[in-house]
């Protein structure tokens, strides 16, 4: 028998071992008492810039200053003037923010990790930075670097001393929490592509969508149980879109209708497709969360949560939403062809949206406060019970 083929039985031997094993002691997760609160002692995350915690800032470029000014003082990986809903989620369970996975300086990975980046994708990109559009870090490969995570942390634990203390227990990967806030790029990527229609984009929606479940089957046959998986915002409003697409037809509020469309509908497949998928994984406790009606509600009722003029940019220049594409903290040519720096707006508490495309600290502080409730999500389950698959209110 050759060295290979008895290599190949004997990984086959061990994997039916394993998977015996693995049947005899299914995973510590409490589901016996429904309304008990949920202790994560770690966070997961996988998404892209609604979540990134400085994932894009280590691989690539961190986004410069104004960046960060509001909570950090300083540029801190973020694509806000300050924290993410991620952010607010860590601390609700007292875990420090997490560091993200890819930032080799300073992080600690003991509570948790972040795998998310600016402009990853669910599907394989077709075209990547720097010279293309969308990060490298598509969901699936955010999976094989988690995948990676979970075995050479507990190889580095094993070894003791100071690196040890920065590595997640192994019981922690049962009991964690696995969040979920990627899809936005997916869509959008149609629109910046002459030769793709709004069409194309709806029909592309539902493999979008299975290619997520893959993953989230992916991560619930590592160990994940509990999953609070965020569906995507109104993309309609976004001073990007908007100024992008003049001519795109818009509602009463001045959002984009087409644009926000593709966003429910890929919102209603999601919904669907995770209601399916509670039924095969009877282990997992899988939580849909609706943050496009609560965002949404910030374009249409601003000063209900304190803001004015939602639909106008704060960090950016010119034009009808005071943004042009080119970002947030560099510089720009004015309309005299000037370079002026772009900066932050006076009081970005006042506004919902930082950069364009992304929600400032203020926003996401309102829109983690209502989904927290479980108020926006499917089962109606609230943050901290998220770990309990048959809560019952
Ligand atoms: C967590 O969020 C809930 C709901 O918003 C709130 O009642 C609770 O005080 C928060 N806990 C912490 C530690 O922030
Ligand atoms: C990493 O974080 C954990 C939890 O906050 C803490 O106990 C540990 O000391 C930290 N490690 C280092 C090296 O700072
Ligand atoms: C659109 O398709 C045409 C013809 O196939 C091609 O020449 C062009 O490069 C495409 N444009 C984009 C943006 O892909
Ligand atoms: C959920 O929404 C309802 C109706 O808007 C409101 O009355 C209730 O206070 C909310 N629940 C929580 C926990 O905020
Ligand atoms: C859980 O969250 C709900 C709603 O956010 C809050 O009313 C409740 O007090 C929290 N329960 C515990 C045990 O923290």
């Amino acid at each position: 028998m050759s060295l290979m083929l008895m290599e190949f039985l004997s990984s086959q031997i061990f994997f039916c071992v394993l998977l015996f094993t693995t049947f005899m002691n299914p995973p510590a997760v409490v589901f016996s008492n429904p309304t008990k609160a949920c202790d994560f002692p770690a966070i997961f995350n996988f998404g892209d810039s609604n979540s990134d915690t400085g994932g894009l800032a280590a691989a690539f470029l961190q986004p410069g200053p104004p960046h960060g000014d509001t909570y950090f003082g300083r540029p801190a990986g973020r694509f806000s003037d300050g924290r993410v809903i991620l952010d607010f989620i860590a601390q609700n369970f007292s875990l420090p923010y997490l560091s993200a996975y890819l930032n080799s300086l300073g992080a600690n990975y003991s509570y948790g990790a972040s795998f998310a980046t600016l402009a990853s994708t669910i599907r394989l990109p077709t075209s990547v930075m720097p010279n293309g559009r969308s990060s490298p870090f598509f969901l699936e490969l955010q999976y094989v670097q988690f995948q990676q995570f979970k075995s050479r942390s507990q190889f580095i634990r094993e070894q003791g001393g100071l690196f040890a203390t920065l590595m997640p227990k192994e019981e922690y990967f049962s009991r964690a929490l696995y969040t979920v806030d990627i899809g936005q790029n997916d869509i959008t990527v149609g629109f910046y592509d002459d030769n793709i229609t709004m069409q194309d984009v709806h029909h592309s929606v539902p493999d979008i969508i299975k290619t997520l479940v893959e993953n989230v089957k992916l991560l619930y046959d590592l160990g994940a149980r509990s999953f609070w998986i965020h569906n995507t915002g109104p993309i309609g409003c976004l001073p990007d879109i908007l100024t992008r697409f003049p001519k795109a037809e818009r509602d009463r509020y001045g959002c984009a209708t087409q644009y926000n469309e593709v966003a429910e509908y890929f919102n209603q497949n999601l919904k669907e497709a995770l209601a399916q998928l509670r039924g095969k994984l009877p282990l997992a406790a899988i939580t849909y969360v609706d943050i496009y009606s609560p965002k949404l509600d910030l374009f249409r009722n601003p000063e209900k949560y304190g803001f004015e003029l939602p639909l106008i940019n704060c960090c950016g220049y010119g034009g009808k939403y005071n943004y042009s594409p080119g970002g947030c903290g560099g510089k720009t040519k004015n309309e005299a062809g000037k370079e002026i720096f772009v900066g932050s707006c006076e009081r970005p508490s006042t506004k919902v949206i930082w950069d364009g495309t992304h929600y400032t600290e203020a926003a996401n502080k309102v829109v983690f406060d209502l989904i927290s409730t479980g108020n926006f999500s499917d089962p109606p389950i609230p943050l901290n019970m998220s770990c309990n698959r048959n809560y019952i209110k």
